[in-house]
């Protein structure tokens, strides 16, 4: 199976040298976990390749981004600037589309908030790596029935368009929906703050809870945020 790069050299070289091409892998977490910089080590990583990248940016405007990105030494503004890099600016939307809203008629607020498949449209043509940051925002007010069918039409129609895909789910709406977003995902990566029951202090931690047709280690690898971005700690 061909493999698209994490944008970290070490954590490829724990699931046989990268996301499986052409697939989605989710990539949970709790807040401040690391789950947007795993994300933009992917982005970046493309760019650099020179694949043609997309972002969906829900959470976020696309300023905030990439000054986080180039915090972490990474460059990606001059490949947002050159094209290579499109960053849908969805959050940007939603805040204008609620003032127009509750100016105007209040029952509408679903309509926007609920629109997953819609997502496949955002994504410009011969797009080859796609992050979805964060789904979430979508799901507050969606049954579990309702977002696995979305999610579901969302995941085949990225296939298709043969876009390899790290969507980002946080935690608390993961939980929400009952945890069935795993199961339509090629891979499940999870980041985590736990504390060390030994140290007593407080570590980043990384679990491939998946990664189907791909070898991979349950243990959980510790890491931290530099100015240089991810790095993987060893044990
Ligand atoms: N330049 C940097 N140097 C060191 N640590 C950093 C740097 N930039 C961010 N961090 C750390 O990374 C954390 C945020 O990581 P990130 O934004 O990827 O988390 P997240 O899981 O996406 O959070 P959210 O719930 O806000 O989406 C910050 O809280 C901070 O601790
Ligand atoms: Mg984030």
């Amino acid at each position: 199976m061909e493999r698209v790069s994490t944008g970290i050299k070490e954590l490829d070289g724990k699931i046989e040298e990268g996301y499986p091409r052409n697939r989605t892998t989710l990539l949970s977490g709790t807040t401040g976990s690391g789950k947007t910089i795993l994300g933009l080590h992917f982005i970046y990583n493309g760019c650099s390749d020179g694949k043609k990248c997309a972002m969906i940016a829900t959470e976020e405007t696309p300023e905030d981004l990439l000054s986080q990105a180039e915090s972490i030494g990474l460059p990606l503004s001059k490949y947002y600037k050159n094209g290579v890099l499109a960053i849908e600016r969805v959050y940007d939307e939603r805040a204008e589309y609620i003032k127009d809203v509750l100016a105007f008629d209040i029952t509408n607020i679903d309509e926007l908030q609920s629109n997953i498949i819609g997502l496949l449209d955002r994504i410009p043509k011969d797009t080859e790596i796609v992050l979805i940051d964060n789904i979430g925002v979508f799901t507050l007010n969606m049954s579990t029935n309702e977002f696995r069918a979305q999610f579901d039409a969302l995941i085949h129609g990225l296939a298709k368009k043969n876009v390899t895909s790290v969507i980002i789910l946080d935690s608390a709406s993961d939980e929400r929906t009952g945890g069935i977003a795993a199961y339509s995902v090629y891979g499940v990566i999870k980041t985590l703050i736990k504390e060390n029951p030994y140290t007593g202090s407080k570590e980043r931690l990384i679990e491939i809870l998946k990664m189907r047709n791909t070898k991979t280690q349950l243990d959980p690898i510790r890491f931290e945020v530099t100015s240089n971005g991810i790095v993987l700690l060893k044990k």
